[in-house]
């Protein structure tokens, strides 16, 4: 144990990898709206370099924040300066990253089919697209690979397309790891994608799905982000665009939608975590799917899933107006949060973006919900915070399968009531 954790750290350094070490995650209770806004303050402050894992909001809702060690006094002296109360959640980042290795290099083996393949580990970029195009290879007439543009590294961007046929059927939209540190999200693709081969013509609701409409899932939505997870900063979420005229890399791909673009609930400077970007549909990790939604033409659920939180949301994020549809959406998340909760008794808490977290503009499932897509969703995954973003591969199964009965709630639900 001592031996690979060296090991790792040496590995680590030579090939360069950020380290965490001393890092901590506090959790922050802001009682009042005073307290919160001293808290957003303390974002503003660049020098610190802090990361916020779950933002400011409501007061009483927790703020998540990784504090790099040199900031750790300073933070810490300014929350008890104002009487703002915080507990430690991670006490060093980079024991949960090295873990989180180990366990990745124990578990390095090419799987030869889909069957094989380690479904309960992380995996890189490669491994997951070569996951896709064992799918495709064997299941030719349900599963096939679209790629739907380049990201600014000239990645391919790729979709699975599930259909059994038709034309332009009336179709489901599933993305996973737009923030490219939310691990569990893409694991939980990977995991949707071999399930809907194994229920096609086995479960009767996703045979009565597939029998009359179409899945496209994209797995890694934010590939240059991912790459850079593994081989960089396990905790970069953001696109790896440059901006002119700023030494800071990204653009918060989840700010960067033709929906309140902009506005309360975004960043203009390309230095934080949630920069919305230059103009909306400035990466083209966004731009790609707002075309290939917009040329498909016939979306009826659009469902994008992020972690962590344990959160079921539907639009709006950019403004506490409901929703025309608020009523039949928030019957929806309730129904498919008690079938989440059935298997393992994690609980979700659901609501519009902006009643359940905070305001937020620009996001995917407020602008797919004005593009006429009623049944938009966000759902934020496991956990609550304990490990937040680093959360143990042996959670991925577990994380997939419960969030499958919720995913299946919506296609249910949308399938007989198409409109
Ligand atoms: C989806 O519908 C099928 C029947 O069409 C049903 O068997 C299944 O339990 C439903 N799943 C959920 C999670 O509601
Ligand atoms: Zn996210």
């Amino acid at each position: 144990m001592q031996g690979l954790l060296v090991l790792s750290l040496l590995l680590g350094a030579v090939l360069g990898k950020d380290d965490f070490v001393g890092h901590q995650v506090l959790r922050i209770s802001a009682a009042n709206e005073a307290q919160v806004q001293k808290v957003v303050e303390l974002e503003e402050l660049e020098h610190l370099q802090l990361d916020f894992w779950r933002g400011p909001g409501q007061p009483g809702s927790p703020i998540d924040l990784r504090v790099p060690f040199p900031s750790l006094q300073a933070v810490k002296v300014f929350l008890e300066a104002h009487g703002i109360k915080y507990t430690i959640m991670i006490d060093d980042v980079q024991t949960l990253l090295d873990e989180e290795e180990e366990q990745m290099t124990a578990f390095k083996t090419r799987a030869a089919s889909t069957d094989t393949f380690n479904y309960n580990v992380y995996h890189n970029l490669d491994e997951i697209y070569g996951f896709m195009d064992m799918l495709v290879a064997e299941h030719p007439g349900l599963v096939s690979k679209l790629e739907i543009g380049k990201t600014y590294e000239a990645r391919p961007i790729y979709v699975l397309k599930f259909s059994t046929g038709g034309n332009n059927r009336p179709a489901i939209w599933i993305d996973t790891g737009i923030h490219s540190r939310e691990w569990v999200t893409q694991a939980s693709g990977i995991w949707f994608a071999k399930k809907i081969t194994q229920d096609y013509g086995n479960d009767p609701g996703l045979t009565a799905i597939l029998d009359s409409m179409d899945i496209f899932l994209e797995i890694v939505t934010n590939p240059d982000g991912f790459v850079f997870t593994h081989k960089k900063n396990r905790l970069w979420r953001k696109t790896r665009s440059l901006t002119a005229g700023s030494s800071c890399v990204g653009v918060d791909p989840n700010r960067n939608w033709d929906a309140g673009f902009g506005k309360t609930g975004a960043s203009s400077n390309p230095c934080t975590e949630t920069y919305h970007g230059k103009f909306a549909n400035s990466e083209s990790e966004v731009k790609s799917i707002v075309d290939f939604v917009k040329s498909h033409g016939n979306f009826k659920a659009y469902i994008s899933i992020h972690s962590y939180s344990q959160l079921l949301l539907y639009p709006y994020g950019y403004t506490k107006d409901p929703a025309a549809d608020d009523a039949e959406l928030e019957g929806l998340a309730k129904s498919a949060v008690t079938a989440l909760a059935s298997l393992y008794g994690t609980k979700y808490k659901y609501g519009s973006i902006f009643k359940a977290i905070y305001v937020a503009s620009g996001s995917s499932i407020d602008w797919a919900y004005n593009q006429g897509i009623k049944y938009s969703f966000t759902f934020e995954l496991r956990d609550t915070g304990r490990y937040g973003f680093l959360l143990p591969a042996s959670q991925i199964v577990p994380t997939a399968q419960e969030t499958w009965l919720g995913l299946q709630t919506i296609m249910n639900y949308t399938r007989t009531h198409l409109y």
